[in-house]
Formats: C-alpha cells, structure tokens, sequence
C-alpha cells in the first residue's frame, strides 16, 4: 500500500480513536452499508452479530500492518481469496469505504481529523486492489 506518512498517521489515529465506541460502530457500519446499496444485504447471513467486529478485527490488523508492506500483502491475499466466491466488484468496496467513513464521522464528530476522508478512501482503494486481484488467481 503506497501511503505517505502522514496518511498512514491519520489512518492510525482515526482507527485507534473509534476503539471505544466499536461495538456500536460496527452496528452503525453495516446499517450504513445497507442504506448505501440494499443489494449488498443479501451477500450477509441473517445474524450480523459478529460479523461486525469480524470487519473491525481485520481492519485493525490491517491497519496494524501498514509498516510491514510483506505481511501486509499476505493478509490483503488471504482476505481477498476468503472473499472472492461473493463476486465483489470495485464499485462495491468503494460503498463500504463510505459507510466506514460516513461511520467515523458520526462517531468521531469534530475529533476527525480533515485529512481522514481522502486517507481512508486511498486505503480502501488499495486494499481493494490487493484482495481482487488475489481473489483471481
Ligand atoms: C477492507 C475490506 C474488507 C475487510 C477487512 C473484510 C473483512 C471480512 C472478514 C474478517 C470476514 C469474516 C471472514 C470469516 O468469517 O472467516 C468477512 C466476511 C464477509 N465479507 Fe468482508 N471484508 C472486506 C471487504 C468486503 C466488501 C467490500 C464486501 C462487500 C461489499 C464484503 C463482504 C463480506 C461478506 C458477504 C462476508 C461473509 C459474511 C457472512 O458470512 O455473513 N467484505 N469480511
């Protein structure tokens, strides 16, 4: 993931911030995602309890990994292939980068820094990337 510094900060700081208001961040996440694109609804089970923090696990160890670029790509693979039998397409990880955003700033309110829009919205553009292309091969 090809992120300056200062992204990767912001990406950290806005992560870390939003930890204790998680569960009730997770729940808001998904509500968002299925106001976003109602079609997305049917891809989930039922049950959405875990599934949740399930996403906000993966985007901690994500966000965990930003300074080790192997280990990083290894994880984006893994989830990339665990998720390549849901026929995600691009458009599709750019409504959940949205609902994530849309999801931090309401939890976060003035506490979000300004640059954490465009920051996120690059890392959900390279994780995408990285997952779809694993999830072709
Ligand atoms: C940064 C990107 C993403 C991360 C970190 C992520 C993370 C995860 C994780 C950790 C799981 C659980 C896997 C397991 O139980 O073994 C999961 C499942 C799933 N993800 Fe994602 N995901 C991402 C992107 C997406 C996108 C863009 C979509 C669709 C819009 C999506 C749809 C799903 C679905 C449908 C499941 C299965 C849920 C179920 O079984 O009910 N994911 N994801």
């Amino acid at each position: 993931m090809n992120l300056d510094p200062a992204e990767k900060a912001v990406l950290r700081d806005s992560f870390a911030a939003l930890q204790p208001y998680a569960e009730q961040a997770s729940v808001e996440f998904y509500e968002t995602l299925f106001e976003l694109d109602p079609r997305l609804r049917g891809l989930f089970r039922d049950d959405l309890q875990g599934q949740g923090m399930r996403f906000m696990t993966a985007l901690g160890l994500v966000v965990g990994l930003l300074d080790d670029p192997q280990r990083l790509q290894r994880r984006l693979q893994d989830l990339g292939r665990a998720h390549a039998a849901f026929g995600l397409t691009a458009q599709d990880y750019q409504t959940m980068s949205e609902a994530f955003y849309i999801t931090l700033r309401q939890t976060l309110g003035p506490e979000l820094a300004p640059e954490a829009g465009r920051a996120w919205r690059r890392a959900f553009t390279m994780m995408c990337e990285a997952m779809l292309a694993a999830g072709r091969d």
